[in-house]
């Protein structure tokens, strides 16, 4: 078990834990300092005690996705850390990998919870602005080789004023070489169908095109405020159920008409930002974009289209 004040020595470096910042079922991130020259980190450690509590099979599980994780982030270029978290130092702790991180001021769904309290929300075009940092990072993650699989609010790091967005938490990375069926993986409440909904042997089929509809939830989501109603009751089902939720759950249509409505009444009269929002959310993954360049010019054509339409707006 660690606490405030705790030191974490790794291969680079010596790091003093100073408040916990987040933290999954096998997780713990803190925030922390460089004890040498003070620089801030975000540092995530093994959840020890849950660690201890697990049956080896899931223990091996937890440690491979942060090696996994550590794996990744080391094998990225300065240049290919625009929008995904740069990894400052990595290790071991108490017998556990342990990671030290960039430390940003905190993820994207503590920031959207923010503006809401004081009655604010992302416009089209931060929405649009975001969505793109987002599709770059997707890029990267599929350039390396992996299909990333958990993108949502929580994992999306967020600079103070809410311009730069990057990528963490890589645990759930998938190499695109490996294309077979797996077990399951990622948040039920961001998933594409292939993603929640097991072919008969139980597995489940993915590939980089369950990212971009991850994408597709998250624009819905950041431009109207609310999850598509086809991903919250997905949650629903796994929150009660687990994976079995998935047989028992008459999903309602992707993308209803209501919603689409609602997502244009949001964008702007211009219909390219529902057109990039049904290219990310088409049901089957063969009829979405098959690259981050086709999503890109969806994008900027949804950009050009909002600016028109609120030319004060994004001049500001
Ligand atoms: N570099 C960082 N800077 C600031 N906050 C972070 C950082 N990394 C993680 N966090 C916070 O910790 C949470 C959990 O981190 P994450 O890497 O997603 O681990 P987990 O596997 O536990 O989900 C994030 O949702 C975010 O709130
Ligand atoms: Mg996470």
């Amino acid at each position: 078990m660690v606490e405030a004040g705790d030191i974490i020595t790794l291969t680079a470096g010596a790091w003093r834990l100073q408040a916990p910042l987040g933290g999954s079922s096998y997780g713990q991130v803190w925030r922390a300092q460089s004890v040498l020259d003070g620089t801030p980190a975000a540092v995530k450690l093994v959840n020890r005690a849950q660690m201890d509590l697990a049956l080896p099979p899931q223990r091996a599980l937890w440690r491979a996705s942060f090696d996994a994780e550590i794996a990744f982030l080391r094998g990225l270029q300065p240049w290919d850390q625009r929008h995904i978290v740069r990894l400052l130092d990595s290790g071991e702790h108490d017998g556990q990998p342990a990671l030290a991180l960039e430390l940003l001021d905190g993820d994207l769904a503590a920031h959207l919870a923010t503006l809401r309290t004081r009655g604010d929300r992302p416009g089209i075009g931060q929405a649009l602005a975001w969505t793109a940092q987002v599709n770059a990072a997707l890029a990267k993650v599929h350039q390396y080789g992996w299909r990333y699989l958990d993108l949502k609010p929580a994992n999306l790091l967020v600079d103070a004023p809410g311009n730069t967005l990057k990528l963490a938490d890589f645990g759930t990375n998938r190499a695109l070489q490996d294309s077979a069926a797996h077990s399951y993986a990622g948040t039920a409440a961001w998933q594409a169908p292939e993603q929640f909904f097991p072919d008969e042997a139980g597995r489940y089929r993915t590939d980089t095109r369950t990212d971009y509809f991850a994408l597709g939830a998250l624009l819905y989501w950041l431009v109207t405020g609310i999850p598509l109603r086809y991903c919250a009751a997905c949650a629903d089902a796994y929150r009660t159920h687990g994976t079995a939720g998935a047989a028992a759950l008459h999903a309602p249509a992707i993308l209803a008409p209501d919603e689409v409505a609602l997502f244009a009444g949001h964008a702007c009269a211009d219909d390219a930002p529902v057109a990039l929002l049904r290219a990310l959310l088409a049901p089957r993954p063969e009829a979405r974009p098959r690259h981050a360049l086709e999503i890109s010019r969806l994008i900027a054509r949804a950009a050009a289209g909002a600016a028109a339409a609120y030319p004060l707006r994004s001049a500001a």
